[in-house]
């Protein structure tokens, strides 16, 4: 009884695992992480990402090795344009120093809703290090997205988490934060301090 009580515990808990399934990596940096990130004025940050119509294992070590690259830079969020992968796949931990907290897996992000209420943040990337920015962006959004076991999903996010979401979701259509920044002298100021080219970015607004 005792035995076969314990085993259905051991049972139950692999079946929560199997459901809760977040990728576990390490959040030290790796010494040489497999995927390299693209800086600005890389052609490949301008490029679409496609959707990904079967999330199996190979999109799964994908983003693993996503994770790592993003830990190494000590990031916190990495879409896969940004390792040249041209598809609609994007890693956030707003918790790097935590090794307990999973990272988010958004894949097929779809944004179904913006809250009205506008935000002024400043915002960073990996792909132009060292450069920080004011952007405006909604503040809060609804999405729908698949989870790396291609389960669908759907989220509220607000504050940086909303932020980091729409971030990432711009590489996926090569768009990078520097395009929506409305002071061209702060932009051109940080851009030539951090040896970027004002000629890369592409003026949205
Ligand atoms: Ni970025």
């Amino acid at each position: 009884m005792r035995f076969s009580l314990a085993r259905s515990f051991a049972q139950l808990a692999k079946k929560a695992e199997k459901g809760s399934s977040s990728i576990a990596v390490t959040k030290e940096p790796t010494k040489k992480p497999l995927l390299e990130i693209h800086q600005l004025g890389n052609a490949e940050l301008r490029e679409s990402a496609k959707r990904i119509s079967k999330v199996d294992d190979s999109v799964r070590t994908l983003i693993k090795n996503m994770l790592h690259s993003m830990y190494s830079a000590k990031g916190i969020g990495l879409a896969a344009p940004q390792v040249g992968i041209h598809k609609q796949l994007l890693v956030i931990d707003l918790d790097i120093e935590n090794a307990a907290t999973p990272p988010i897996v958004l894949i097929n992000p779809e944004i179904t809703e913006f809250g009205a209420s506008l935000e002024t943040y400043e915002e960073g990337c990996l792909s132009i290090p060292g450069v920080y920015l004011n952007v405006i962006r909604p503040s809060i959004i609804k999405l729908n997205y698949r989870d790396e076991m291609g389960r669908p999903k759907k989220m509220n996010a607000d504050g940086l988490l909303s932020r980091c979401i729409q971030h990432e979701m711009d590489h996926l259509n090569g768009v990078l934060f520097v395009d929506r920044v409305m002071n061209e002298d702060d932009l051109n100021k940080e851009l030539t301090e951090h040896g970027f080219n004002k000629k890369d970015v592409i003026a949205l607004t």
